[in-house]
C-alpha cells in the first residue's frame, strides 16, 4: 500500500472523527518524527501531551520489550508486582491514599464520578448527586466525562447526558457560589486547561474553589490528565496552587505512550468502594505498569522537573518575542503553552507541517505547544524559528 492509498483507505474503513493530513508517520527518535518518505518533523505535540520521554527512548524500549517477553496481561483477578509498585509510587507522590487504574483520561474521570457519587450517597444520603465543572473544560468523550465537558458542539449530539451538572466560569470566583450547593457531590477542574484553549488557573480561583467545596461538603477533583506528571514543571500541577484536592485523575504521559490512567483518592473516599463497585479488564496490566514505573522514575529524577520549568520558560519567552500582529495572547505553564491568534489556526498547523513542525490546536484560535519533556534547548530554538516564519507567511496570506 502506498502512502497515498493509506489515507484513501482510511477514509473508507475508519469512522471519520479526525480530519488528518495526508502524511503517514513511520517512526520517531527523541523529539523528531519521520514520515514514510523520510521527511523529518520536529514534534511540538508529543501525541497530545503523551510522549513525555519523546519517541523510542532506549530505556523505555528496553523496559517494554523485556516485560513483553515475560507477561503482558493477566487481568485484575491476580496480582502483579509492577502494578503495586507503580500504585505505591503514585500515591506516595501526592495527597492520595489509594488509586484505581484505568486505560485513559475519560475512564479516569468516569471512575472519579462514580467514586464521588458513592461517597456522597453513603455519607450524606441520596440527594447529593450534582456535579460541577468549568467553562472551557475538557474531561473526555465518554458519556459521564462528556457531561463535564463544556463544549456544546461535543455535547449536543449525544444529549441527554448525566443530569445535574453546572458549569462555573473558569477563573471567576464570583461564579463559584452560583454553581455549587449542598447537593453538589464533586467539582472537577483542570489546574491548567488544555483542550479548552490552554488557560492556567489563577491561584485565588483554585483556592476559592477548595474553600467552597469545604463549605458545601463537596469533593474537589483535579483533572491532571493533560497538565500532570511534570508537564507544568512540578510533578503535579496543583502543587503550584497550594491546595489539597480530594481526588486526582491522570492518564496521558504516565506510561510514556501506552494507554494508562488512574483515579487517585483520599482514604475517606476510597474506603467506601468495595468489591463489585467498579472494575476494568485491561487496566493496570504488567506491561503498561512496567512502562509507567520507568516513565515515572525518569520524570521524578532530581533535576528533570527543574529542566522542564527552565525549558518552558525559554519557550514561552521565545514565543512572546514573536513580533506578529496575529497573536492575541501567549500563555501557559511549563511545557504546556497556548498561542491565541486572531484567526483560526488551521492554516498555521498545515503550513507548519509543510515546514517540518508539528503543532496542535486547542480550540479554533489557539495553537497548543506541548513537546516531549525531554526536548532540547536547540530543538526549542529550531521549532521557534520554524513557527515564527510560518506565522509570518500565513498572517501575510490572511492580510493581517
Ligand atoms: C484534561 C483532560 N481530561 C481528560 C481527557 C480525556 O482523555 P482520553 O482522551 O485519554 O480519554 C483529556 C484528553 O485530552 C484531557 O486533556
Amino acid at each position: 500500500m502506498t502512502s497515498f492509498s493509506v489515507h484513501q483507505k482510511a477514509e473508507q474503513v475508519l469512522v471519520q472523527t479526525y480530519p488528518r493530513p495526508d502524511i503517514v508517520f513511520d517512526h520517531g527518535i527523541g523529539s523528531t518524527l519521520y514520515d514514510e518518505t523520510g521527511k523529518a518533523y520536529l514534534d511540538f505535540g508529543a501525541g497530545i501531551a503523551v510522549n513525555a520521554l519523546g519517541h523510542s527512548d532506549s530505556g523505555w524500549v528496553d523496559t517494554v520489550t523485556g516485560q513483553a517477553g515475560k507477561l503482558v496481561h493477566i487481568s485484575n483477578l491476580f496480582h502483579t508486582r509492577s502494578q503495586i509498585e507503580l500504585a505505591e509510587k503514585l500515591v506516595g507522590s501526592c495527597f492520595a491514599d489509594r488509586l484505581f487504574f484505568v486505560n485513559s483520561g475519560s475512564e479516569a474521570n468516569e471512575t472519579a464520578i462514580k467514586f464521588a457519587r458513592k461517597w456522597a450517597s453513603q455519607t450524606y444520603g441520596p440527594n447529593k448527586t450534582n456535579l460541577a465543572a468549568c467553562t472551557h473544560s475538557f474531561h473526555g468523550r465518554t458519556c459521564g466525562a462528556l457531561s463535564l465537558t463544556a463544549k456544546e458542539k461535543y455535547r449536543a449530539p449525544f444529549e441527554p447526558l448525566v443530569p445535574g451538572v453546572s458549569f462555573l466560569e473558569y477563573n471567576n470566583i464570583a461564579s463559584i457560589e452560583q454553581n455549587i450547593g449542598d447537593n453538589t457531590c464533586a467539582v472537577f477542574v483542570e489546574p491548567v486547561q488544555g483542550e479548552g484553549g490552554v488557560y492556567p488557573a489563577d491561584p485565588a480561583f483554585l483556592q476559592a474553589l477548595r474553600e467552597a467545596c469545604d463549605r458545601h461538603n463537596a469533593l474537589l477533583v483535579v483533572d491532571e490528565v493533560q497538565c500532570g506528571l511534570g508537564r507544568t514543571g512540578s510533578l503535579w500541577a496543583h502543587e503550584q496552587y497550594d491546595i489539597v484536592p480530594d481526588m486526582m485523575t491522570i492518564a496521558k504521559p504516565l506510561a510514556g505512550g501506552l494507554p494508562i490512567g488512574a483515579a487517585l483518592a483520599s482514604e475517606e473516599v476510597a474506603s467506601l468502594i468495595v468489591p463489585g463497585d467498579h472494575g476494568n479488564t485491561f487496566a493496570g496490566g504488567p506491561l503498561t505498569c512496567a512502562a509507567g514505573l520507568y516513565t515515572f522514575d525518569r520524570i521524578s529524577q532530581p533535576g528533570f522537573l527543574s529542566e522542564v520549568a527552565h525549558k518552558g520558560k525559554l519557550l514561552l519567552e521565545g514565543l512572546k518575542k514573536f513580533n506578529s500582529p496575529a497573536i492575541v495572547e501567549t500563555r501557559g505553564k511549563g511545557l504546556l503553552i497556548g498561542v491565541e491568534l486572531s484567526f483560526p489556526v488551521k492554516s498555521v498547523l498545515e503550513s507548519a507541517l509543510e515546514n517540518g513542525l508539528i503543532v496542535l490546536s486547542a480550540g479554533e484560535n489557539v495553537l497548543r505547544i506541548c513537546p516531549p519533556l525531554t526536548i532540547t534547548e536547540e530543538e526549542i530554538s529550531s521549532g521557534l524559528a520554524i513557527l515564527e516564519n510560518t506565522l509570518k507567511t500565513v498572517a501575510a496570506q490572511e492580510s493581517i
